[in-house]
Formats: C-alpha cells, sequence, structure tokens
C-alpha cells in the first residue's frame, strides 16, 4: 500500500516535470546556460560512414555484386555527376589511415558497416570470403590497438544483387537470408565488437529503392511495395537481435539495435501537433513503434489511414500488411538502445491527397524560407528540431537509450573552411545537450557523419558530409582534414563546444589553421 502511493507520488512528479519541459522549453535558442556546452560525464563522441560510401575495391577478392554496384553501373545518369562507389575513398586499401585520423580527433569510436557481399560473395552462408573477414577483422582490430571501440552496422543499403533478383527485402525470405548472415557476422566479429546496429534507416531504402525509381535497387512498387519491404525489414531486424539475444548475448555481452532516420517536424499552423504527430508516426513512428512501444505493433494511425485509403481505392485489404500478434510479439522489445539519425526539419500541414509528401499521410511537409540552405536541397540548418525529435522519442517509448549514429551537414566540396558546419554541430549539439541536462532524454552517444567525404548516393562525389576532405581525382585518394576537424579536437579536449565568432571572416585566423580558402560559406 505505502509502496503503492509512493510510486503514484513518483509518477505524479515525472508526469509534471515531462510536461513542464515539453510545454515550456522547445528549443535551447533562449538559453545562455554554460552548462548546456559541456557534455555530460561518460558521454562518448565517435564519427561514421558506410561500406559502399567509402571502401571502394567493388570486385575485389571474389566480392560480390551488390545493388548499389548495379544501380550505379546500369543508371550513371541517376548519380549527379555518374560517379559510382568502385573505388570511393578506397578505405579497403587506406583504412589504417582512416583509423589514425578517428585518433587524432580524439573520437572513443568508429561507426561502420559491413559489405554483405564482401563477407558472403554469392549473399548465402555457403561461401564466405577469407578475404572478406580478413578485411573486417583487420580494421576492428586496428581501432582496438588505437583504442577506439568499433560500432558495427550489419546492413546500410547494399544488398547481394542475387537476393534482389528473387525480390530482395519485398521477399520474406529475406527474413532467413538476413539471419545467416547475422549469424556468421556474430560468430566472427562479436567477440571483438559490443556494438551492433542490424539495418540503417529501413524507411530511406524503402521508400526510395522500392516504392519511386531514385535509389537502388530502383523499383517503382508504390503504393505497396514500400510497406512490404518495411515489413519484412522489421521481421529481419528482429530475427538477428533474437539470434543475438539467444546464441552470442551470454558469451559476447553487447548491445544490439536498429537505426532511424527520424526528421524533425514542426507544425505550419501553430498548435497543429496531430498533424505533427502523424508525419512523426509515419517517419520514425513506422518503425520505432513496433520495437520500442508498450503494445507493438505499427503505429494506429498508420494502420487507420492505410487500411481507410485502401478500400476507398478498391483494394479488398490494406495495403499496409498486418502481423500476426505473434510476429508483433517477436519483433516487440527487440533493441537494446534507440539509434537515431537525423539531420534536419520539416513543416508540416494537412493536404489533399494530390500534395502529399508521403503516401497516405494526408500531410504536405515543406521548409521555412528562414532556414539556412547547405549544399544537400533537402538539408536545411533547424537546431531547434533535433532537441524536439529527442523529446518525442523521451515522451513516446519511456525514455529509451539513444545512440544518436548519425548528424552533421553538406558542403559542395570546394572548400577546407568548413565554418557552416562548425556553426551546424554547435547550435544541434547545444540542442542535444540541452535535450539531456534539461530536459532529461537519455543520450549517451553522439557520432559525427561522416568522417571523410565519401560517395553520397545520387549526389555522387558532388557534395560532402566529411570533416575531412578527400580528393578523389587522386589515384591515392588523400585525405585532408578541414576546419572542423581541429574544432572536434578542441570539442573532444575540453568537452565543451565552442561557438564559431561569426565576425571573424576568415576561420582559420581563429583555429590557428594554415592555408585554407576563405568562404564564409560551406
Ligand atoms: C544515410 C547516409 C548518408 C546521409 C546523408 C543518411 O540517411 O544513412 O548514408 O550519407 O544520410 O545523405
Amino acid at each position: 500500500m505505502c509502496n503503492n502511493l509512493v510510486m503514484e507520488y513518483v509518477k505524479f512528479w515525472i508526469l509534471v516535470f515531462c510536461t513542464f519541459t515539453t510545454i515550456s522549453h522547445t528549443s535551447a535558442e533562449s538559453d545562455e546556460d554554460d552548462d548546456y556546452l559541456t557534455f555530460p560525464p561518460g558521454f562518448r563522441l565517435g564519427a561514421g560512414g558506410a561500406a559502399y560510401q567509402i571502401e571502394g575495391a567493388w570486385n575485389v577478392s571474389g566480392k560480390g555484386v551488390s545493388v548499389w554496384d548495379t544501380f550505379t553501373h546500369t543508371y550513371p545518369q541517376n548519380i549527379k555527376d555518374g560517379s559510382n562507389g568502385d573505388v570511393a575513398c578506397d578505405s579497403y586499401h587506406k583504412y589504417k589511415e582512416d583509423v589514425r585520423l578517428v585518433k587524432e580527433i580524439g573520437l572513443k569510436y568508429y561507426r561502420f558497416s559491413l559489405s554483405w557481399t564482401r563477407i558472403l560473395p554469392t549473399g548465402y552462408p555457403n561461401v564466405v570470403s577469407k578475404d572478406g573477414l580478413r578485411y573486417y577483422n583487420d580494421l576492428i582490430d586496428e581501432l582496438h590497438r588505437n583504442g577506439i571501440e568499433p560500432v558495427v552496422t550489419l546492413y546500410h543499403w547494399d544488398l547481394p544483387q542475387v537476393l534482389e533478383d528473387q525480390g530482395g527485402w519485398t521477399n520474406d525470405e529475406v527474413v532467413n537470408w538476413f539471419g545467416d548472415y547475422a549469424r556468421i557476422v556474430f560468430t566472427e566479429f562479436g567477440p571483438k565488437v559490443k556494438i551492433f546496429t542490424t539495418i540503417n534507416e529501413p524507411t530511406s531504402f524503402c521508400r526510395e529503392g522500392y516504392g519511386h525509381l531514385n535509389r537502388a535497387p530502383n523499383k517503382d512498387l508504390d503504393p505497396c511495395g514500400t510497406y512490404l519491404c518495411g515489413h519484412n525489414a522489421l521481421k529481419a531486424h528482429a530475427r538477428a537481435y533474437h539470434i543475438y539475444d539467444r546464441e552470442f548475448r551470454p558469451t559476447q555481452n553487447g548491445k544490439i539495435g536498429i537505426v532511424f532516420a527520424c526528421p524533425g517536424q514542426i507544425a505550419k499552423n501553430p498548435g497543429d501537433e496531430a498533424t505533427v504527430d502523424t508525419y512523426y508516426q509515419f517517419t520514425c513512428g513506422w518503425f520505432a513503434h513496433p520495437i520500442y512501444s508498450e503494445e507493438g505493433d505499427y503505429p494506429q494511425i498508420m494502420k487507420t489511414r492505410v487500411a481507410k485509403n485502401s478500400f476507398d481505392e478498391g483494394y479488398f485489404r490494406s495495403r499496409l500488411p498486418v502481423f500476426s500478434p505473434k510476429w508483433i510479439e517477436y519483433i516487440r522489445g527487440t533493441a537494446d538502445y534507440f539509434g537515431l539519425n537525423h539531420y534536419t526539419s520539416v513543416l508540416v500541414e494537412e493536404a489533399p491527397k494530390e500534395r502529399e509528401t508521403i503516401l497516405d499521410t494526408g500531410i504536405h511537409a515543406s521548409v521555412d524560407s528562414s532556414w539556412p540552405d547547405t549544399a544537400t536541397s533537402w538539408l536545411k540548418i533547424v537546431p531547434s528540431g533535433f532537441g524536439g525529435i529527442l523529446r518525442k522519442i523521451r515522451d513516446e517509448y519511456n525514455n529509451p537509450n539513444v545512440f544518436v549514429l548519425e548528424n552533421g551537414c553538406s558542403d559542395n566540396r570546394t572548400t577546407l573552411s568548413d565554418t557552416q558546419r562548425i556553426e551546424y554541430f554547435y547550435s544541434y549539439l547545444k540542442e542535444m545537450i540541452t535535450a539531456i541536462k534539461r530536459d532529461g532524454c537519455n543520450v549517451t552517444m553522439y557520432s559525427i557523419w561522416s568522417l571523410l567525404d565519401n560517395f553520397e548516393w545520387n549526389d555522387g562525389y558532388a557534395e560532402g558530409f566529411g570533416i575531412v576532405q578527400v580528393d578523389f581525382k587522386d589515384p591515392n585518394r588523400t585525405r585532408t582534414p578541414k576546419l572542423s576537424v581541429d574544432r572536434w579536437k578542441e570539442v573532444v579536449r575540453t568537452r565543451k563546444l565552442q561557438p564559431l565568432n561569426p565576425t571573424i571572416e576568415d576561420a582559420s585566423e581563429l583555429f590557428g589553421h594554415q592555408g585554407r580558402k576563405r568562404s564564409a560559406k560551406c
């Protein structure tokens, strides 16, 4: 009885605290508190990259062909500069240099992804490539030798082509294919890797790869294909999680999760929080709700809207596949942390079907003309959206442990004086630290995206997210730190953010950088 009263009392104050922080604190911009510039004790900083974007060596030592190899070779016109990832940053050969850079900056971990076809050239476990295992073991060992923790993603969009030829993520056999691959990864690398991520941003490759013609595998299967891909991706993730949990966790003791692309959303018409929530549920919630919510399964609003639209359009059942109670249970709770990729935000408003931005949402997304541009058309600088999404995740899923696994902005690769990027990191990280310290969000890791300029999917090498520039015309793929590397070294050393003084014209004077081009913008 007494315990119950205490619990009620605690719950009441948690509610008051959450309500207060949500209502009265929407962004860090008005807070001058120095404390919000300093990382909490134990908070870890790292940087990342993904196999197809950096490795190159696309056909070396028997590596099999992935959907991105096929896509870039078949449709170079779909890549801004007609390029591909055949050589990319050549990290396959130059990984030691990458590790040295991470170490020099002082970062504690490095996030990279494995190429499925480098490890399993046939896509199946019947052939395991010795060279593939050798490469990743060498990289992992080099990281450990330098005191850097490997954070390993199993899948960052490069499905074996042979599996794609059988339907890829729209064939539910992918659950077995992915499970088999995952078991080999855990067996081979699990003893040396303590953080695994199963799948990077299923929303991205399902919408852009299977929904319409944009990215590999370039299939135009909507209005059904996107949801089918997502359905199987959730099942495949859960399969990998359970394999790890049952067969490997007892001896390997690591953590395993998944990573989502969660943009920020802001009501175009102030107060229209219902639209904000709907947009959230169709983006982040689509994958997060089945895993992190108490009841599991897709968000209710998604189930309702897709079912209604499907029946109105003459289908006999919802275009959003239905999970059986067994699958709901199998998927629910399959993550030890919440992996978050966040870059930007949108303004959202209700709209008729012809204007909806994402299928079935009934919502039009736009941007505010005051939000600064970057080199990437979709990426506007909106730091407050980062704090907003962190608080939303806190409120939706009982404050899970969030690992920020990607955050950063692009430049057009013409300057090393990436002052805009420095400002981006400062303003976004201030929001994040404020969300942690003031609002109680449980964020413990932050990853710079990316370490290197790399093959930026449809944008090729025309823009770069790297804090280190790579010369893609040079066969040696020379790496040159940008100004933000200096800044990051300082931030890591002091564990404190520092703004770029906007009145200083040449940032190199401020940071002691020599020989950098003058530019106020990226
Ligand atoms: C992807 C990265 C990509 C970044 C910037 C993310 O959605 O996971 O691979 O480089 O966006 O476009």
